[in-house]
């Protein structure tokens, strides 16, 4: 049996029932984002994950439908996050204070030209710099909100992180790769990396000539505030 989407319930009494019971979780997720998150919420924490950090809430679409205790945190105003900070500098914020820690970073920089700001850029958080001084992508975002993230979760608190790699300057870019490199680095272990599939590429009228596969799928990561992947 597969683990389904259910509402939370009582987390810690969730916890041990599932560790009673091998119940596993598919590695291909073909639904939603928040029918995962809240699979992925059962199935790895070892402790309680709330209260959960996302530290890139934008409007909070993950959480659709969800009951969870989520502290929402954004870089940008027009979201109205509890928390306006950079999620590389969490000022304020207390160490060892979150059971999970949620990262869904922008995935491509700006799509707007010259200076106006497409809808796509405010909702998907595509304002940051993406250039040749930034080698044409995002992932020099990474070790410094990995830093912050470890310090803020509990130890054996989870990391859960949606990466979509990305063709930017004509090259191929695996972000996914540096993401689970660099949280190494920073003192968590990669646990798993789950596939998400959405089920028609994103395409656009303008190009001319397809050089690359039209990628339809993320990945979410998942890391954990300890040395081990297993559940205590
Ligand atoms: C892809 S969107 C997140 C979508 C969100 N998970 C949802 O379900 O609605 C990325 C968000 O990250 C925010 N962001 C980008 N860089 C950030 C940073 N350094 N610190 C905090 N938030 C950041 C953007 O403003 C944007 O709202």
């Amino acid at each position: 049996m597969l683990l389904n989407f259910t509402p939370a319930g009582a987390a810690e009494e969730h916890l041990i029932e599932q560790r009673s019971a091998y119940v596993p979780l598919s590695s291909v997720w073909e639904g939603q984002d928040p029918e995962l998150v809240e699979a992925m919420l059962q199935f790895y924490p070892s402790i309680p994950p709330e209260p959960i950090l996302d530290a890139t809430y934008n409007s909070g679409r993950i959480w659709k439908g969800s009951s969870r205790k989520v502290v929402s945190m954004d870089i940008d105003p027009r979201h109205d996050p509890m928390i306006l900070c950079d999620n590389r500098k969490m000022v304020g914020v207390e160490s060892d204070s979150f059971g999970a820690v949620i990262y869904d970073p922008p995935h491509v920089g700006p799509q707007g030209r010259e200076k106006s700001v497409k809808r796509f850029d405010v909702d998907f958080g595509a304002t940051i710099e993406c250039g040749k001084e930034q080698d044409w992508n995002l992932s020099y975002l990474y070790p410094p909100f990995l830093r912050e993230a470890k310090r803020v979760l509990k130890p054996e608190g989870v990391l859960f992180a949606k990466i979509t790699d990305m063709v930017n300057n004509h090259r191929s870019k695996w972000p996914h790769v540096d993401f689970m490199q660099m949280a190494e680095e920073a003192g968590f272990t990669v646990c798993d990396l789950i596939i998400k599939i959405r089920k028609g590429p994103m395409m656009s009228t303008k190009w001319k000539q397809a050089h690359h596969a039209r990628k339809r799928h993320c990945f979410w990561i998942v890391c954990r505030n300890s040395s081990s992947c297993e559940r205590i």
